[in-house]
């Protein structure tokens, strides 16, 4: 056999639950053949307190150093002045510009049947541009779109339709934002020359969210902009059922990380119930970004033949196993 590669993680499993769900996504990606190196890393409140920033330079120059980071979660404290969000920063720091969020139906899940979907958000301007201020009685946000981010983000949409179904959803609000929206229209078609196989429909957001709750099947993968993106996930992710089982990556030109989409859960941490298969599901789509795409596959289907089977899951699936005994049992499956 040829060498086998090893590759470097960075693992960030952060407080609450995701300090319970992270090290089970580890125990099935170690019970796979492939190798994996992990430096392990802390970052967030308890870290800016002893150091005065969420992320200090050595984590991200560590970080840096891996192919790849598996995070779990962080707590932002509310109304700490000076604070901001751990992940937002580290996400920041490298580069992540693509926020992709897969929406999919799975066995025993609470929610509609038959839905495939990914969105792609911009992660990096738009209306989180952090351009405010305020006058005594107005308050004003500047909503950022360049040709530059609008045309990375759309290009990623476009290569992983031509991986999925070759069908891509351009949504905006072109119609009423037109300078902005205008303009990602006019580089999304630009982009569009160069995948001719890609049938591409362009959506107002309005009406998306409406068809995404009508017609969830008729949609395969959407890009949009950065506020349009957040809303739309989560109303997907709500569309097949919640949390328990929503992965998430975060994608830059050399970088990226993976995350459930879910946060610490402080009223499930400590108990030994948190359901681990968002975060195995992260570790499914970090695999597929390492070329690892068998594996993945495995990853999942493993998953899927215990949501099938029913008998082994957590609370929040309406069973009454503990987070260890939904890992053994994808772990036996696999
Ligand atoms: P949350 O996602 O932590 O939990 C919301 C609820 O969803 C939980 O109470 C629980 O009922 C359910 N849930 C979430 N994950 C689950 C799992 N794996 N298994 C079973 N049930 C699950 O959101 P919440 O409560 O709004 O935030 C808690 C903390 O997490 C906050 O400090 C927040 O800032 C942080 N957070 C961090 C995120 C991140 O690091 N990316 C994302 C969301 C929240
Ligand atoms: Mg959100």
């Amino acid at each position: 056999m040829a060498d086998m590669t090893t590759y470097k993680l960075a693992v960030i499993p952060g407080p609450g639950i995701g300090g319970e769900v992270v090290p089970e996504a580890i125990r099935v990606l170690n019970s796979t053949d492939l190798k994996f190196d992990c430096s392990y890393y802390e970052i967030g409140y308890e870290v800016f307190k002893k150091t005065g920033t969420p992320v200090p330079d050595d984590v991200l120059e560590g970080v840096r150093q891996t192919q790849a980071c598996l995070f779990g979660a962080t707590t932002t404290p509310v109304g700490v002045p000076g604070y901001k969000s751990a992940i937002i920063t580290l996400r920041r720091a490298l580069g992540l510009y693509a926020n992709v969020r897969p929406a999919k139906s799975y066995p025993n899940q609470k929610g509609m049947k038959d839905v495939d979907l990914v969105i792609v958000r911009e992660n990096t301007e738009g209306m989180y541009s952090g351009m405010e201020w305020e006058l005594p009685d107005s308050a004003y946000t500047v909503r950022v779109i360049s040709r530059a981010a609008t045309e990375r983000i759309t290009r990623y949409a476009f290569e992983l339709a031509m991986k999925r179904t070759k069908k891509l959803t351009v949504v905006t609000k072109a119609n009423v934002l037109r300078k902005t929206d205008g303009l990602f229209l006019e580089v999304s078609r630009n982009v569009a020359k160069d995948y001719p196989e890609v049938e591409v429909e362009e959506a107002f957001v309005d009406v998306t969210a409406m068809r995404l709750i009508l017609k969830p099947k008729n949609f395969d993968v959407i890009v949009t902009s950065n506020l349009f993106g957040d809303i739309l996930s989560d109303e997907a992710a709500g569309l097949v059922g919640g949390l328990g089982l929503a992965p998430s990556a975060n994608i830059g030109t050399d970088y990226a990380l993976f995350e459930p989409v879910h946060g610490s859960a402080p009223r499930l941490a400590g108990k030994n119930i948190a359901n681990p298969m968002a975060a195995m599901l992260a570790s499914k789509m970090m695999l597929d970004y390492l070329g690892e795409t068998g594996w993945a596959e495995r990853i999942e289907k493993a998953i899927v033949s215990v949501l099938k089977d029913g008998k082994v899951l957590t609370p929040d699936l309406g069973g009454s196993s503990s987070t260890t005994q939904v890992t053994d049992a994808v772990i036996d499956a696999l």
